[in-house]
């Protein structure tokens, strides 16, 4: 979900609305505002996207100073006007906005309700607020610390924002587990789930920490621990660039990220290959290299994209530096009592550094002694302050919620990773290193030449888009990227898509193929070429229509299949950074042919902070 507050000089309410637009990849089935107008909570909230909300609300007068406002992904209760928030308390002089799961909120709702408390949704925020109202009522403690009682009792994850009739200058937030970002401008306080809303009012920043409080009023912020001690405020400067959450000319965030991807991934190796391609850098890492080095075994974890990075990370990580490795969904992971020990590397791969099973997972490796490094996107994210060191993407913030341009910047920053461990382990020789350096250097120039095909890919697109399912196969590297086109085409156009190991196909999948069945092959020059072939001649022979990503110049497969699509050829290693990038672009096409919101698809969120 994201959460936007807004306290000082300026006019709220549009700000908010821009904040949420903003915010809004994070979560959009429902949105709420509360403003302050001559000392009343005015609340409004709808169903829909904020631009609904902006609808029903249409011309009424909201001037106000300060207020709340939240776009939601829903987890207790579907998503209609009475679960968006902001929710209130059961006198109407509180209202809150919350992201995040209250796990105990059956028994608190019990409670409140044996109490009299009555509920008008069926969310976990609405027990929260009046759980906060009630501990007021009982204690007559302040507002503030009505909250930290209440935080006490909770369990979940949350970041809250609260704002009450009795205090009109102030608002309160909290966060465990979810984030919450407080920008601080000149006489004015902006509070949000990420910096997207903040960067073009101020860039000095403040990350709050899990537990604590802040209480922001005109012209004063005070953070205080649980035990009530005042914490200093540590100011940061967030490096994002307006231009960055803009669309700047292209019709969709994840056109704009996929074109993005040369400069993306350019940025991801900056600064990281020294001195004529003799050694790779990657500072973050620095005094936990050893480690690394001396593992026994390396665990990726990782959801959704992330897991596919990881995915390709274990054919890395095995080939170049003879490391056993396992990849695990971290939402398995967690629950499933693993045997880790103190030799065990983890390395979580997250683009948000906030996934909820994700930062679940590296704690339960944590406690058991594990090393634990981050390959995040998101600088001071959860996950990349949870960790004992790790590698930035600097990918830049993706926005669309199908992941393009991090899952190449998480697969760069791997194959650097692996190579500087491959290289420091002997099991590397010296031309290989040097033809993978040289290979990701040329990189951006030749996703450039593969976006320059983008209409051929459009072509084909079109002829496909009333397909209802599609199969993608790979072997050895290419396995992952089947899985990830596949997941590209589910997320946004809701075709049905099945990503396999193309040697695996005659064991099920093969029942599947007749002449009305796409199958698209990753089957580019490399170590499987001759066995990717007699793949697509079996699903030819079964009439399947195959769609074959090719290595420039191959003439063979040209001749088997409905169509191909080139690629520059790449060292095999590194070669799906290539090989993914035009199942992106025919994923895009296809979706917008079928009219999809492709930047927002349905019921997905672009981070997902409950478990
Ligand atoms: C969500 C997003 C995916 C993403 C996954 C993991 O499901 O929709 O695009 O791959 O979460 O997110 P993370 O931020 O941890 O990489």
């Amino acid at each position: 979900c994201g959460i936007v507050g807004y306290l000082g000089r300026r006019e709220a309410y549009p700000l908010i609305m821009k904040g949420l637009k903003r915010l809004e990849y994070r979560g959009y089935d429902s949105a709420g505002i509360a403003v302050f107008q001559q000392n009343k909570l005015n609340v409004f909230k709808k169903k829909g996207k904020v631009a609904d909300l902006e609808q029903a609300i249409g011309a009424k007068d909201l001037n106000a100073q300060a207020g709340i406002g939240h776009t939601r992904w829903a987890t207790h209760g579907e998503p209609n006007d009475a679960n968006a928030h902001p929710h209130l308390s059961g006198d109407k002089k509180l209202a809150i906005i919350h992201n995040g799961i209250i796990e105990n909120y059956a028994a608190l709702k019990k409670r409140l309700e044996s109490k009299g408390h009555r509920f008008l949704s069926e969310t976990d925020s609405e027990v929260l607020v009046h759980f906060i109202e009630d501990i007021r009522q009982e204690t007559g403690e302040t507002l503030e610390d009505a909250v930290r009682i209440a935080l006490r009792e909770v369990v979940g994850a949350y970041a809250i924002v609260l704002m009450s009739e009795d205090h009109p200058g102030r608002l309160i937030a909290a966060r465990k587990g979810s984030p919450l970002v407080i920008g601080i401008g000149k006489d004015e306080y902006f509070l949000a789930s990420d910096a997207t809303p903040i960067v073009e009012y101020t860039k000095d920043v403040i990350y709050l920490n899990d537990l604590e409080i802040a209480v922001v009023t005109a012209g004063e912020l005070r953070i205080t621990a649980p035990d009530k001690t005042e914490k200093p405020l540590f100011i940061q400067k967030v490096e994002l660039e307006l231009e960055a959450i803009e669309k700047g000319g292209y019709p969709h965030f994840m056109l704009k990220e996929i074109f993005g991807q040369p400069k993306s991934i350019a940025d991801s190796m900056r600064g990281r290959i020294h001195a004529g391609n003799e050694s790779i850098q990657l500072g973050g890492l620095t005094g936990y290299f050893d480690r690394l080095a001396d593992a026994s075994r390396i665990i990726f974890i990782g959801c959704g994209t992330s897991w596919h990075a990881g995915l390709v990370a274990e054919y890395l990580f095995e080939e170049l530096a003879r490391v056993n490795v396992e990849v695990e969904y971290a939402s398995e992971f967690r629950y499933r009592n693993p045997v880790i020990h103190p030799g065990d590397v983890v390395i979580a791969i997250s683009q948000s550094g906030e996934t909820a099973d994700t930062l679940a997972a590296i704690e339960l490796a944590k406690e058991n002694g594990a090393t634990i490094l981050g390959v995040c996107n998101a600088v001071g994210s959860s996950i990349a302050r949870a960790t004992h060191a790790g590698a930035y993407l600097h990918a830049g913030p993706e926005i669309g919620v199908a992941s393009t341009k991090a899952f190449t910047s998480q697969v760069t920053v791997l194959a650097l990773m692996a190579i500087a461990l491959g290289r420091r382990k002997g099991t590397l020789p010296d031309h290989t290193f040097r033809e993978l350096l040289n290979g990701l250097q040329s990189l951006p120039g030749q996703i450039e030449q593969v976006l320059r095909n983008s209409d051929r890919i459009k072509e084909i697109g079109y002829i496909f888009t009333y397909a209802r399912n599609f199969i993608y196969l790979g072997r050895g590297v290419h396995f992952p990227v089947a899985l990830e086109g596949a997941l590209k085409l589910k997320e946004i156009s809701y075709i049905h898509a099945e990503g396999y190991p193309a040697a695996e196909m005659k064991h099920g999948p093969i029942a599947l193929i007749d002449e009305d069945m796409p199958v698209i092959f990753i089957a580019t020059r490399d170590s499987s070429y001759e066995k990717i072939v007699s793949n697509i001649q079996e699903v030819k022979a079964r009439k399947g229509r195959v769609i074959a990503i090719v290595t420039e110049g191959d003439q063979l497969i040209k001749t088997l299949v409905d169509f191909t699509i080139e690629i520059p050829w790449t060292h095999e290693m590194i070669s799906p950074l290539l090989s993914v990038v035009p199942l992106q672009l025919l994923s895009y096409y296809i979706a917008v042919m079928r009219g999809r919101n492709v930047d927002q698809p349905r019921n997905l969120a672009k981070s997902v902070t409950v478990e």
